[in-house]
């Protein structure tokens, strides 16, 4: 297959019209297409086509039985799909369009390929343009996972996009950088309370401030036991890997920085450091990952940061244990997954 590769720099120009019927249509007939979101890139298809839906497993190596999430261009066409409740217009008054993604009870409409069999379905309604505007020209749910082969950190640019998909998709339309660079917060409704599946930008406080009752599946924060089966299949599986091995540092920034320093003697190791440690830390490969306090700029740089840091061929990659509040949450759900829970503590 040979994969256009388009451009789009603003949405309400007239060439970016055209490019956005020529990509629903692909979408209309069954055909794949890459689409930028505010938090990571986006392999699209028909949501409610069972064949194109299996596509996009084929196009990802992705196991079959790690659902989709299905995207809508407004909260309200969730109607469609699932059968919605008060809390879903809570958070949708609170968070839509934007990085959420909430799990309900699905409607026969959709098909068992895009759930992996399961009885619910996830939806999303993103805030980034492009996205938005595709999904409104196509006029279907478009049923989208990350676009990154399985296994691979997300892509949060197109040439990230191209490295992994050119030849397996229709189209990648080059929407720049992803805004936020994690992929969206996912939720699950019970009743009248709600299970975080996935921390994102939209943070656990913040779900607090809509819903009284808030948990958190174990599976965000710990390693799944052997046989256990998690809320959300994906959190199975080994994510966003890099090639050389990752190492979470755990302890007080001077003690982290004495531990670095006496390995970079031995080793060639790349870090994950915080703009202030530039200077002290100058023999080594240095990826600086945004200023300490800065988590928003964490989450934006972390998954280029990890791909960077893999063609570097080091032995060993380091990085800061994240804090988990806030933000944190999220940077720690991904950095102890590209890990594989390896924390030193120094
Ligand atoms: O930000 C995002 O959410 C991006 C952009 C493209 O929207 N998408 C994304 O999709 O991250 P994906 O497929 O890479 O991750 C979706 C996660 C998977 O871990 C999957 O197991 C879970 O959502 N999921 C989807 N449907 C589910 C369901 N019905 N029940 C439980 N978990 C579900
Ligand atoms: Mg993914």
């Amino acid at each position: 297959m040979t994969t256009q590769f388009v451009k789009i720099n603003d949405v309400a120009a007239k060439e970016s019209k055209a490019i956005l019927e020529e990509a629903a249509k692909i979408i209309k007939n069954g055909g794949l297409v890459v689409f930028p979101t505010e938090t990571v890139y986006g392999l699209g298809a028909n949501g409610l086509d069972e064949n194109a839906s299996k596509k996009i497993y084929e196009a990802k190596g992705r196991p079959s039985d790690n659902p989709l999430i299905i995207h809508i261009s407004t909260p309200d066409d969730a109607e469609k799909y699932c059968y919605t409740s008060d809390i879903y217009y809570a958070l949708a008054k609170a968070f839509m369009p934007g990085p959420l993604t909430v799990i309900m009870p699905k409607k026969d409409i959709v098909p068992f390929t895009v759930t992996a069999g399961l009885d619910t379905v996830a939806v999303r309604c993103p805030a980034n343009e492009i996205a938005n505007a595709l999904i409104e020209e196509a006029n279907i749910p478009i049923a989208a996972p990350s676009a990154n082969l399985s296994g691979k950190p997300s892509p949060t640019r197109a040439d990230y996009v191209l490295e992994d998909m050119e030849g397996r998709v229709d189209m990648i339309i080059d929407g720049g950088e992803c805004e936020i660079g994690l992929e969206s917060t996912i939720v699950m409704i019970y009743g009248d309370s709600l299970t975080l599946l996935r921390p994102g930008a939209v943070t656990y406080d913040a779900l607090c401030m809509v819903c009284e009752d808030v948990k958190i599946a174990p599976s965000v924060l710990e390693m799944l036991k052997e046989n256990e089966k998690p809320l959300s299949p994906g959190m199975k599986y080994k994510h966003y890997a890099p090639e050389s091995p990752l190492v979470l540092l755990d302890g007080d920034e001077e003690n982290v920085i004495e531990y670095l320093r006496n390995e970079m003697k031995e080793k060639k190791c790349a870090i994950l450091c915080y703009n202030e440690e530039i200077d002290v830390l100058s023999d080594a490969v240095l990826l600086p990952i945004g200023e300490k306090e800065d988590l928003a700029a964490h989450a934006h740089s972390l998954f280029t940061l990890l791909r960077d840091a893999d063609k570097k061929e080091c032995d060993v990659i380091y990085a800061h244990l994240p804090q988990k509040n806030g933000l944190g949450l999220a940077l720690y759900n991904r950095m102890i997954r590209a890990a594989a829970h390896t924390i030193k503590k120094v």
